[in-house]
C-alpha cells in the first residue's frame, strides 16, 4: 500500500501549485496518441499506471484555479477534499447505518442544518432530506414526490390515461426535461413558462399556462422554480408562485443547485424570500460550497415523503430491523449503494461554519459588482443580462458594426482563443437571441486584480480577431 499512498503524494503535489496552467487543451484524437487508452487481458506494472494516473491530472482543467470561470463551481475546499480521501478509504455505503454509522449521523445533522436554512425546520415542524448525487437527482426526486403526492397510485399501478402537466421558467436548467421524460410526465407535458426582463418566471404566465391546462382537461401538479439560473443566476419569485400553487394545490419545488448558498447571506438572503413556503428543495453542495462533485440534497418539509415516494423493498435482505434502523436511510433514496458524500460537506461546513459560507457568498458579491461596474465603463464590453447573483454574461462588442450572428461567432472564438493561449477558461452561453461570455464566480480567492485581467485578455483577444478578420 506505501507504493500507492508514495504515488499519490508524488502526483498530488504538484497538482496543489497555483501557477499551473487552468487548462490545456487537447483533442480527442491526439491524446489517443500520448495516452495507452487499451485495457487487454494482460495487467501491467504500477510504472505504467502512475504515468495513466500522471496523464489524467496533466490534460485535466483545473477547477481550483482562480483562471476557472467557466462552470459554476471552482476553487478548492481543503477539509472537503480530506474528506473526499476519506470516504474513499473507508468505502462506506449509505443505505444503512451498519455499513456507514458516522456517515450517516454526520448526514443527519446537514439536513437538519439546510432545513433550518431553508425554513422547512421551524419551532413547529421538522423538514426531511436525503444526500443525492446533484441537482439532477434532486430535480427528479421532487417531481417524483410531486407526482406521488397527485396520483399516489401510480407507484404501484402506473400510468392511467391522465396527462399530468409540470411548469418551470423558460431558464430553467434542462434537468427538469431529463425528470419529466424518465418520470413518464413526457416532456410535451414540462411547460417552460415565459421568464421577465430579469431572467425570473413571471408568475401570471404561470397562471395562464395552468389555465390553459386545465382546460384542456390535462392535470397540473408540478411547479419547479429556480435559485439562481444557470445562465444569469436569477431567483424566481417563491411568494407569488405558492400562492398561485395553493389555488390549484400543486407542488411547489426550488432547484437552489447554484443559488441556494445565499441563504447563508444575512446581507442577500432576500433574493430566496418565502424559500420555506415550498414543497422541497434542492441543493448542491458541489457547486458554491466548494465540495468535491459529487454532493447535493433533496430536502423536503413533508415528513415521510421520501420515503413514500423512493421507499420499497430490500427488507429480506438489507434494511433488517435492529436498534439503529431508524436511522437507515436507504429507503429515502433512489439508490442502493450509495457513496458517503455527508464526510466531505461536514467537514467543510465544520471547519468554516455557517459564517464562512455566508462571507464567501458575500465577498463573491462584491467581486460581482466590481466585474459589472468594469463591463459597463468599456466602451467594447456590453452587458447582455442582468446579474442578480455571481453569473456575469457580457459581449464583446468591437467599434465596427456586427451582426448578432457575427458578433455570436466572435465571442466563441474569444472563449477558445483565450483558453487555448493559457488564459481564463470561460464559457458561452445564449439569453434572449445574444450569444456572450458567461463568466461564474465562484471561487473566494478570485481578486479584483484577476476579473480585470480576464476582461483586457477578452479586449485585447476580441481586437486581434476582429484585426485578423
Ligand atoms: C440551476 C441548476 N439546476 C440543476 C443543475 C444540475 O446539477 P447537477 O450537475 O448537480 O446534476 C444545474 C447544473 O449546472 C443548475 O445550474
Amino acid at each position: 500500500m506505501q507504493q500507492y499512498l508514495d504515488i499519490f503524494q508524488q502526483l498530488a503535489s504538484p497538482y496543489f501549485r497555483q501557477d499551473r496552467p487552468v487548462s490545456e487543451p487537447i483533442n480527442a484524437e491526439q491524446l489517443k496518441t500520448i495516452v495507452d487508452f487499451s485495457l487487454g487481458s494482460k495487467g501491467t506494472d504500477l510504472a505504467a499506471l502512475k504515468q495513466a494516473a500522471s496523464h489524467y491530472l496533466n490534460y485535466q482543467p483545473d477547477s481550483a484555479q482562480v483562471d476557472f470561470f467557466k462552470l459554476l463551481y471552482s476553487g478548492r475546499n481543503n477539509p472537503a477534499l480530506l474528506g473526499d480521501w476519506v470516504t474513499s478509504l473507508s468505502n462506506a455505503n449509505m443505505h444503512t447505518y451498519q455499513m456507514s454509522p458516522v456517515a450517516t449521523l454526520m448526514e443527519q445533522e446537514l439536513i437538519t442544518q439546510w432545513n433550518r436554512l431553508v425554513g422547512f425546520t421551524t419551532d413547529t415542524q421538522t423538514g426531511d432530506g436525503v444526500m443525492v448525487s446533484g441537482g439532477s437527482q434532486a430535480n427528479l426526486i421532487a417531481m417524483m414526490m410531486a407526482r406521488q403526492k397527485a396520483c399516489p397510485e401510480l407507484k404501484t399501478k402506473g400510468f392511467s390515461n391522465q396527462t399530468l402537466v409540470a411548469y418551470v421558467s423558460d431558464q430553467a436548467h434542462y434537468s427538469a426535461q431529463k425528470a419529466a421524460s424518465v418520470l413518464g410526465i413526457g416532456t410535451d407535458n414540462l411547460i417552460a413558462v415565459a421568464s421577465d426582463n430579469q431572467g425570473r418566471l413571471c408568475p401570471t404566465a404561470l397562471k395562464d399556462a395552468i389555465e390553459h391546462s386545465v382546460k384542456q382537461g390535462h392535470k397540473p401538479f408540478y411547479i419547479g422554480l429556480t435559485a439562481g439560473t444557470t445562465v444569469l443566476g436569477a431567483f424566481d419569485p417563491v411568494p407569488e408562485c405558492a400562492a398561485i400553487a395553493d389555488l390549484y394545490d400543486l407542488w411547489v419545488h426550488i432547484d437552489g443547485a447554484w443559488g441556494a448558498p445565499i441563504l447563508f447571506s444575512q446581507q442577500y438572503k432576500h433574493l430566496l424570500e418565502g424559500c420555506e413556503l415550498a414543497d422541497s428543495f434542492a441543493w448542491d453542495a458541489h457547486k458554491l460550497m466548494n465540495v468535491p462533485i459529487t454532493a447535493a440534497v433533496i430536502l423536503t418539509r413533508h415528513q415521510g415523503m421520501l420515503e413514500q415516494t423512493c421507499g420499497g423493498g430490500g427488507g429480506d435482505y438489507l434494511f433488517h430491523s435492529d436498534e439503529n434502523s431508524a436511522h437507515n436511510l436507504g429507503q429515502k433514496s433512489i439508490q442502493c449503494g450509495r457513496r458517503a458524500d455527508a464526510l466531505k460537506v461536514w467537514l467543510s461546513w465544520k471547519a468554516i461554519g455557517h459564517n464562512g459560507f455566508s462571507d464567501k457568498v458575500d465577498q463573491l458579491q462584491v467581486i460581482k459588482q466590481g466585474c459589472v461596474e468594469a463591463i459597463e465603463s468599456s466602451p467594447t464590453l456590453h452587458m447582455i443580462g442582468p446579474a442578480p447573483y455571481l453569473n456575469v454574461l457580457f459581449q464583446f462588442r468591437p467599434s465596427t458594426h456586427l451582426s448578432e450572428d457575427q458578433l455570436r461567432v466572435l465571442n466563441i472564438a474569444i472563449c477558445k482563443a483565450m483558453q487555448v493561449q493559457g488564459g481564463a477558461f470561460v464559457d458561452y452561453a445564449k439569453y434572449q437571441g445574444k450569444t456572450g461570455i458567461r463568466l461564474i464566480l465562484a471561487n473566494s480567492d478570485t481578486q479584483a486584480s484577476d476579473i480585470n485581467r480576464l476582461l483586457s485578455h477578452c479586449i485585447k483577444t476580441g481586437e486581434s480577431l476582429v484585426n485578423a478578420s
